[in-house]
């Protein structure tokens, strides 16, 4: 049976997340760290807590925390930047996801991470104004003052590795353009304040430039950028994302997959969502949602291969719509209405009603991200990390399409953990 509990000896250095936003997302995740150490709660959602290996030619079963020799619990560091005022429990009190009996007992550890000053642009995020920022100087000071907040982490948590979270809110959609296609051009954009580069390329520029792994929960471009690639590379830093799988997409990468297998025809999939947290109020910003629509959209053509069987695939209606309902708070409510096809042609429907909690299932996705991103990194393994695919609503690639189908995901990163596994055992233990 797997067990929760942590590896008793660990040689992996003690590690630091930095969350780039304390809201519901970041929160959960802190808290919920805290919660599990203090054994009030169990990691259900996380791999890297709960999963069993069996290495390659063995019959034995390892949990996947001691066979890529991942940090404990123990060993992590939170901090992180916001644009709004308040603490992290502060924060975790607004996102009003835990239950406040339990955020009590957290509060402690959640008061004491106090969020740096962040960096806000409004032309990216239209509806929330930032009462917590640097000095609004140019984009290369504001890159630096990022840097330097990176190193003080560091010092005064005495921390070997950091993982940055892009954990924002979510920005206006934005290509690629001329100023993000190599390292040169991009720091003197910077230097001129070129209006093209968002704060979360800034962030992640000051993380890879500090040799951080970065992770992008969010639909934005960020890591997508070509000079981030060239940068995570020449650091030797792994990037990540983008956007948690974590509700309706994480189903319909389940059952598309099934019903394609089955070869059965698809007329339609209608996805509806009614979430009230603070996501669901950004996403009411229309230039906002297009980043989140092109995530959610993308899914469904990439496992049914319409060019291939355009008979059963040729002509699906994929509509997918977010509406911001402020009763529901974090306890989004998804719907899915599914027009599948049968033999001679004859129509049927499946109904999907998930009540679903969204930070709950973001929050291991984060931890297992950090943890494994961080091994990554350990292992020698750098730039875009495809094999991640399995956490991303809209997995980052280099070349090529992406893999959507969970089930393909999964033995990709199964892959790599058996690829990591014997270089990140012949660390030596740490004192
Ligand atoms: N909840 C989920 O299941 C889920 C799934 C996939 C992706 N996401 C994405 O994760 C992100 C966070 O979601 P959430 O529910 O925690 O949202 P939230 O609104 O609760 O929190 C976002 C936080 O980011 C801060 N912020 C915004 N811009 C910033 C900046 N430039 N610098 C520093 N801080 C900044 C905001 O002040 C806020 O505290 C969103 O982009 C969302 O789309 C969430």
């Amino acid at each position: 049976m797997a067990s929760g509990k942590q590896p008793s000896a660990t040689s992996a250095p003690r590690l630091g997340i930095l969350l780039v936003g304390m809201g519901a997302i970041s929160t959960t995740l802190v808290a919920g760290v805290e919660a599990i150490r203090q054994g009030q709660g169990r990691p259900f959602g996380s791999l890297t807590q709960l999963a069993v290996m069996t290495p390659p030619g063995t019959q034995q079963r390892v949990p996947l925390a001691e066979y890529l020799n991942l940090t404990s619990l123990d060993d992590l560091a939170f901090g992180g930047w916001d644009i709004n005022p308040g603490n992290a429990y502060d924060m975790a009190v607004a996102a009003a996801v835990l239950d406040p009996v339990q955020l009590a007992a957290v509060k402690p550890v959640l008061e004491k991470i106090e969020p740096m000053p962040g960096i806000h642009d409004p032309q990216y995020l239209r509806r929330t104004e930032g009462r917590r920022i640097k000095p609004q100087t140019n984009k290369w000071e504001q890159a630096e003052a990022l840097r330097a907040d990176i190193r003080n982490f560091r010092k005064a948590n005495n921390v070997e590795q950091v993982v940055v979270m892009w954990c924002g809110s979510t920005e206006v959609f934005l290509p690629a353009g001329p100023a993000h296609q190599s390292l040169k051009i991009f720091e003197a954009a910077m230097k001129e304040n070129e209006p093209t580069i968002a704060p979360s390329m800034i962030y992640a520029y000051a993380s890879l430039q500090e040799g951080c792994s970065f992770v992008n929960a969010t639909p934005t471009l960020t890591v997508d950028m070509p000079v981030m690639i060239e940068l995570a590379k020449a650091k030797g830093c792994p990037v990540s994302g983008k956007d948690l799988k974590t509700g309706q997409t994480l189903l319909k990468t389940i059952l598309a997959p099934g019903i394609k297998q089955r070869m059965l025809g698809l007329a339609g999939w209608f996805s509806t969502n009614s979430l009230g947290n603070g996501d669901g109020a950004t996403l009411d910003d229309p230039a906002a949602f297009r980043s989140k629509e092109e995530s959610k959209l993308s899914a469904l053509t990439h496992i049914l291969q319409p060019e291939l069987y355009p008979d059963l695939y040729g002509k699906v209606s994929h509509q997918v719509k977010i509406n911001y309902y402020p009763p529901r708070g974090d306890n989004k409510e998804s719907w899915d209405n599914i027009d599948v096809i049968g033999w001679l042609g004859y129509p049927m429907q499946i109904k999907i009603n998930f009540l679903c909690r969204d930070s709950i299932l973001a929050a291991p996705l984060l931890l297992d991200l950090a943890l494994i991103s961080a091994a990554a990194q350990r292992g020698g393994e750098c730039g875009v990390l495809e094999w991640l695919g399995f956490y991303f609503k809209s997995p980052q690639t280099v070349h090529g399409r992406p893999e959507h189908d969970l089930g393909q995901q999964y033995q990709q990163l199964q892959q790599a953990f058996h690829r990591l596994a014997p270089k990140l055992a012949a660390q030596p233990v740490r004192a």
